[in-house]
């Protein structure tokens, strides 16, 4: 269907009914999703035409409107991408503010190309290569990369499978929840790969840092995001590899959520 058509049909559903399919769905628990989704419409955003299903099916108001603000970008979202975080946001921001003179960026795991893109915003001289194993994450990456003039490349690969190069700096954002919380209702609607880990969730990031050291430059740094009492392990990983600098980085509520080491 064409957009304008989405658009008008919305346009035509009545407000008071969306407050209906929102509350029988949420009771009073989630208002102020209710009234960002109203703002949405207000402001003519694309919303899809089945919008009284997906409130019934509590789809994620990010999967609703197709888009989802990350630092200074808004990025176009569907169900195969991991809804962009604002503890990664942190991520990024302690990037911009702690790493100097750096030529080569990878993003492993890149989903909706959030984490790439804004750093080729940032490092404006870099060469920027994004990598994930789903081609319909690859896809929406491409979808979004026109924020960073197209500077950012994308490939598909299981972590370093297919990367040949070194960098000055690698960055990963892997799924690292434990595969028991997969029935925990707040995440049945994001991709499972995006989100899930095998041995308690650190599968993915220990098999990360073992393969890191051998495509990072001298001196390269390397960062990565993990869950919540997960960092003493990740930590342990690191020293192992002889990261040297090991330090933990907090989320915006004290958690720690992230690790830096110096190859
Ligand atoms: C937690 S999401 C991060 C998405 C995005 N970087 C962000 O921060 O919003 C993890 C991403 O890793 C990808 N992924 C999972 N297993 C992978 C693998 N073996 N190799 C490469 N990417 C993988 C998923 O497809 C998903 O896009």
């Amino acid at each position: 269907m064409q957009k304008s058509l989405v658009k008008s049909k919305i346009n035509n559903l009545n407000k008071p009914e969306i407050k209906q399919a929102w509350y029988s769905t949420y009771g009073d628990s989630y208002e102020e999703g209710l009234r960002f989704l109203l703002k949405s419409i207000d402001s003519n955003s694309f919303i899809s035409e089945n919008l009284l299903e997906d409130i019934k099916n509590k789809k994620p108001i990010q999967y609703i409107l197709g888009e989802w603000d990350f630092y200074t970008g808004t990025y176009k979202i569907t169900p195969a991408v991991l809804i962009p975080r604002p503890e990664t946001e942190v991520l990024v921001d302690y990037i911009k503010n702690n790493i100097v003179d750096i030529k080569s960026i990878l993003d492993l795991g890149t989903g909706s190309g959030c984490i790439a893109i804004e750093l080729a915003k940032i490092f404006k001289d870099a060469h920027v290569l994004g990598v994930d194993i789903s081609t319909k994450a690859l896809e929406i990456a491409h979808k979004n990369n026109w924020q960073s003039n197209y500077k950012v490349k994308f490939m598909e690969s299981n972590w370093f499978e297919s990367v040949k190069n070194k960098f000055d700096l690698i960055v990963a954002n892997p799924p690292y929840v434990p595969e028991k919380e997969s029935k925990n209702s707040s995440l049945v609607h994001e991709p499972k790969n995006a989100l899930f880990s095998e041995q308690n969730g650190l599968a993915d990031p220990l098999k990360i840092i073992s393969g890191a050291k051998k495509h990072l430059n001298p001196n390269g740094h390397f960062f990565i995001e993990h869950g919540e009492g997960q960092s003493e392990i990740i930590q342990e990983a690191m020293h192992k590899e002889k990261f040297s600098s090991v330090t933990v980085i907090k989320d915006l509520v004290e958690r720690e959520r992230f690790v830096y080491g110096n190859a």
